[in-house]
């Protein structure tokens, strides 16, 4: 399939998680344009049903390719776990790059052979997670956490406080005294409380953020399709939130490290997405 290299990037997650995948392909390949969707409105995903987060996914799809994106991303492990198979089949043209726990590294790298993997509930409860755990863990015993609420901390930027410490401390420190010496963020918004994770478990644990490997393969898909950005400007970030657009701006500085424009999205109902863009 022959890609546009003038085209934009999609990417796509529940809220701000996927800016730690996005400032990874941001690292990896400045020129790049990317159009971000934060479902925000919808946020947490982690409870949902699959089929409902399926739903989402492909309304979202939709959107970035009617605005041209050129690959996507499914920059959110819980929408991968839902939907990646499904959008897959649904849009053929399209190359998508998902999300999947770390399992494979950290059972390679593992000393101990105890791995402790942080996602959201319907992470773990999809087949896609099974299938990672029944390919690569390899005898690795896996200790599991939904660290609940600390998605919705992240959201507000509390990446540091109590509350979210305290969330973390009680996923980890049970963890610890299995003797893990490997932990797996199976959810994009994880990466921006790597500091405080390390600061609880130690600095001989080993924290895998995916979002690094993920930039490589989006860029190899489009390498391979003749579809990377020939530019040697600086490409332009977009954003487009379903919760409150003028939240989001404040905090891009946090999560990105630069600011962008961000435009308001609304949702009919769990199909359509309505509303006015910028230009
Ligand atoms: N960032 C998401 C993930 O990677 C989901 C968080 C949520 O909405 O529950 O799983």
């Amino acid at each position: 399939m022959s890609i546009n290299p003038t085209f934009p990037i999609g990417i796509f997650d529940s809220g701000v998680g996927g800016i730690s995948v996005l400032r990874a392909i941001r690292e990896q390949m400045p020129e790049e344009h990317v159009i971000y969707f934060g479902d925000q409105g919808h946020i947490p995903y982690g409870p949902r049903p699959m089929e409902q987060i399926r739903n989402f996914s492909e309304a979202i799809t939709d959107f970035l390719l009617e605005r041209d994106a050129k690959i996507i991303v499914v920059a959110c492990n819980t929408a991968s776990a839902a939907a990646l198979k499904y959008l897959r089949g649904r849009f053929p043209h399209i190359q998508f790059v998902g999300m999947e726990p770390a399992v494979k590294p950290a059972a390679e790298h593992t000393q101990t052979g105890k791995v402790g993997v942080l996602a959201t509930p319907a992470t773990f409860q999809g087949a896609l997670y099974a299938s990672v755990v029944e390919r690569f863990a390899n005898g690795v015993e896996l200790f599991q956490n939904t660290c609940n609420g600390l998605v919705q901390e992240i959201e507000r930027g509390n990446l540091t406080g109590g509350e979210t410490r305290k969330i973390l401390e009680d996923a980890l420190l049970p963890m610890l005294e299995q003797n893990i010496d490997t932990v797996v963020l199976g959810c994009t918004h994880y990466p921006f409380v790597i500091p405080l994770i390390q600061q609880i478990v130690g600095e001989k644990v080993r924290v895998i953020d995916p979002a690094p490997s993920v930039a490589r393969q989006v860029q190899r898909l489009l390498e391979a399709g003749g579809g990377k950005s020939q530019s040697s400007a600086r490409g332009e970030v977009r954003f487009f939130t379903s919760g409150d657009p003028d939240a989001l701006k404040t905090m891009l500085p946090v999560f990105l490290g630069e600011d962008a424009e961000v435009g308001k999205v609304e949702w009919l109902d769990d199909h359509v997405i309505a509303g006015k863009m910028p230009a």
